[in-house]
């Protein structure tokens, strides 16, 4: 068990042990009735999970990695098309534009929210594209028709949805969501009037649950969520190498499918999601009060729009290196979501970005920091994170 001596960055332990019994009886039903992969523990959770969602379809996927590669390549999206994100999300958002087989083009985020900035995205789509002879939206940078966004949903709130969605329409993209950190998110849509849950607002969009995330399998597992049946059914085939019946192979597909198991786990755990998401906005509300006196971090920004899940709790101080040794000597565990943006990483050398491309992002990359944030957080291992980043930032200051 964790102890207030120790607390960790995420406690993955206790949930797990209060759900104990129900998650046995799953591994129970699966190895008595030998349904390991597919069947009536997956259709299951694919109904409950486009109902939590306000979907019309989810379809289980084997990891949010794939879920997005899969969402990408029945979306329209050609070989060779640019698909922009943002260059502070995790290496997963731009590995799937590439596996299927489209460039990832970046445009900057928010210095506020970390999410994509609309200016930013309107910029580029202004002055870093032209139309060619046939109408086409292409890039000035790789010479490639641009065709879909994918604004990530990062650290648990959703992007700004209305004016991504009607920049999108203007210049002809499809918009699928990278919802891996934002189950139950929401947005309030001024076009709508109304909040509506993150996942049923693009093409389609991807969840991750990893088992870190807000609903976490006990494994890898991750879904694709949409309106459109044709895409459903196309990301079913393609789930499960191109069959349309068993043996029957319309196009050649992957081995994405879901475990029933993980499944039948993520059924048990969904009906306490809306709890979980609901501690974990009290366990942020709080860091904000009491963190609320020190000029020397920022805290999270949440717009009147948003309503965040805080998959994680980011803070940013211009002394990160400090903090962080000081919490891990006090024995509190932190982590940095994410230290290198990607365009600046190795693997994306070939695309030729350089450091001073992606300002706020960079800056961003080199200050935030993620406190302990799990739903089970007690209010006193709270109050001692907060007593342990106080005591540094006042020796700091003398
Ligand atoms: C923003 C983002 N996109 C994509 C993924 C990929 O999900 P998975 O690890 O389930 O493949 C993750 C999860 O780590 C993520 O945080």
């Amino acid at each position: 068990m964790i102890t207030d001596i120790e607390i960790p960055f995420l406690d993955l332990i206790t949930p797990h042990v209060e759900l104990e019994d129900e998650l046995v009886d799953v591994f129970r039903h699966a190895l008595r009735t030998a349904g390991f992969i597919g069947g009536p523990m997956v259709e299951k959770f694919e109904a409950a999970f486009a109902e939590f969602c306000d979907t019309r379809y989810a379809v289980a996927i084997s990891s949010g990695t794939d879920a997005l590669r899969f969402a990408i390549m029945t979306a329209g999206v050609q070989p060779g098309d640019v698909v922009l994100t943002v260059p502070n999300t995790f290496i997963a958002t731009t590995e799937a534009i590439s596996q299927a087989r489209a460039i990832p083009e970046f445009v900057d985020v928010d210095e506020h929210t970390y999410n994509m900035s609309v200016v930013m995205l309107q910029r580029y789509l202004q002055k870093k594209c032209i139309r060619d002879k046939t109408g086409k939206l292409v890039s000035l940078r790789s010479g490639r028709p641009v065709t879909a966004v994918v604004p990530v949903h990062l650290y648990g709130q959703m992007a700004d949805m209305d004016p991504i969605l009607e920049l999108a329409d203007q210049y002809g993209l499809t918009v699928i969501e990278d919802a891996c950190q934002a189950h139950g998110a929401e947005y309030f849509s001024k076009k709508k009037n109304r909040w509506i849950k993150a996942g049923s607002m693009g093409r389609a969009a991807a969840f991750s649950f990893y088992p870190g995330k807000n609903l976490g399998a006990c494994g890898e597992a991750g879904a694709v969520t949409t309106n459109d049946p044709e895409m459903a059914t196309r990301i079913k085939m393609l789930r499960d190498h191109g069959q349309v019946k068993k043996y029957y192979h319309d196009a050649e597909g992957y081995n994405g499918r879901l475990d029933a198991i993980q499944a039948g786990i993520l059924s048990a755990k969904l009906p306490y999601l809306n709890g979980w998401n609901a501690q974990r906005r009290c366990r942020a509300a709080e860091y904000n009060r009491l963190l609320s006196h020190s000029d020397a971090i920022s805290l999270p920004f949440e717009p009147s729009w948003s309503r965040g899940v805080y998959h994680l709790y980011v803070i940013r101080t211009n002394d990160r290196d400090s903090m962080m040794a000081h919490l891990r000597e006090a024995g509190i565990g932190s982590a940095i979501h994410y230290p290198i943006p990607l365009h600046l990483q190795k693997a994306y050398a070939a695309l030729n970005y350089n450091s001073g491309d992606f300002p706020v992002a960079e800056s961003a990359a080199a200050e935030i920091v993620s406190l302990p944030m799990f739903p089970q957080l007690t209010a006193t291992q709270q109050e001692r994170v907060v007593r342990e980043v106080a005591q540094l930032l006042s020796a700091v200051a003398q």
